[in-house]
């Protein structure tokens, strides 16, 4: 009878795992997606929310401690402190990321490097096209979730100058099989929401861009049916 009982436990658990498939999605980006703790509340949301099949995915994992009593999330992720969007595209980093974690979902905040080293709209939206066309390389479906990018104080006007190009620039790029989400980062972004370091989300901005991001996720999955 116990036997049984364990074996008919066993076989739920797995039709319901294979019912479950994995929805692997890439969090990419630089330090703001490395060194903070939006992708341990969004994958938190995630759970508490029953979309407990997303797998995020790539070639890092942060050891940073969100959340109190500290978050056990999934730790994977994409984000490079420090780089810029040109280098990544001039240097081709990107497909061969996407060949060591493939994925179906990936969300890109980026740019903010590249203003801070003096490059302009024009220079990252360039680098933004060639990083979609690097996304859709490896996954002609690859449902595409772009920030306009949260406030940076010591270039405010650039990053407003940035964000205002993204929404025609990504019409542009659309596809309907490998759609492109524009998600607004910056309004609502307060400066008492940075760290004082100027760049990066505190606690409060973290829940901010958190929060944002799980609505496009929303969208995203859905549309993968
Ligand atoms: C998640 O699933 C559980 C069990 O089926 C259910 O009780 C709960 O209401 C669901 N939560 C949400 C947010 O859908
Ligand atoms: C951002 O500020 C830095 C430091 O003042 C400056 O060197 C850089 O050129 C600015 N970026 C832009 C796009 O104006
Ligand atoms: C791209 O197309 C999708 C529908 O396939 C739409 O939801 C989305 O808003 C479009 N993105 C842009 C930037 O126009
Ligand atoms: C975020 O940092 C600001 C200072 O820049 C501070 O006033 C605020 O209390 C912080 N909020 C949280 C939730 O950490």
């Amino acid at each position: 009878m116990v036997l049984i009982s364990i074996y008919a436990i066993s076989a739920i658990l797995f039709t319901s795992a294979l019912a479950e498939a994995s929805i692997r999605y890439m969090p990419f980006g630089a330090s703001i997606v490395q060194a903070t703790c939006w992708r341990a509340y969004l994958w938190q949301h995630l759970q508490s929310t029953n979309y407990t099949n997303i797998d995020f995915v790539g070639s890092l994992s942060s050891s940073t401690q969100c959340g109190s009593p500290a978050i056990n999330y999934d730790r994977d992720h994409e984000g490079h402190s420090g780089y810029l969007a040109i280098d990544i595209a001039d240097k081709g980093l990107l497909p061969g990321w996407l060949e060591s974690s493939p994925a179906k979902i990936i969300t890109m905040h980026l740019g903010t490097n590249d203003i801070r080293e003096g490059y302009g709209t024009k220079a990252i939206l360039a680098a933004y096209s060639t990083l979609i066309d690097q996304m859709r390389a490896s996954n002609a479906d690859m449902k595409i979730i772009v920030a306009q990018i949260i406030p940076l104080p010591a270039n405010d006007s650039a990053v407003v100058d940035l964000n205002a190009g993204i929404p025609a620039w990504a019409a542009s790029k659309n596809s309907s099989v490998s759609p492109i989400w524009v998600v607004d980062q910056y309004t609502g972004f307060l400066s008492s929401d940075l760290r004082d370091d100027g760049i990066h989300p505190n606690d409060s901005g973290d829940h901010k861009m958190e929060a944002k991001w799980y609505t496009a996720m929303l969208q995203a999955i859905g549309s993968l049916g």
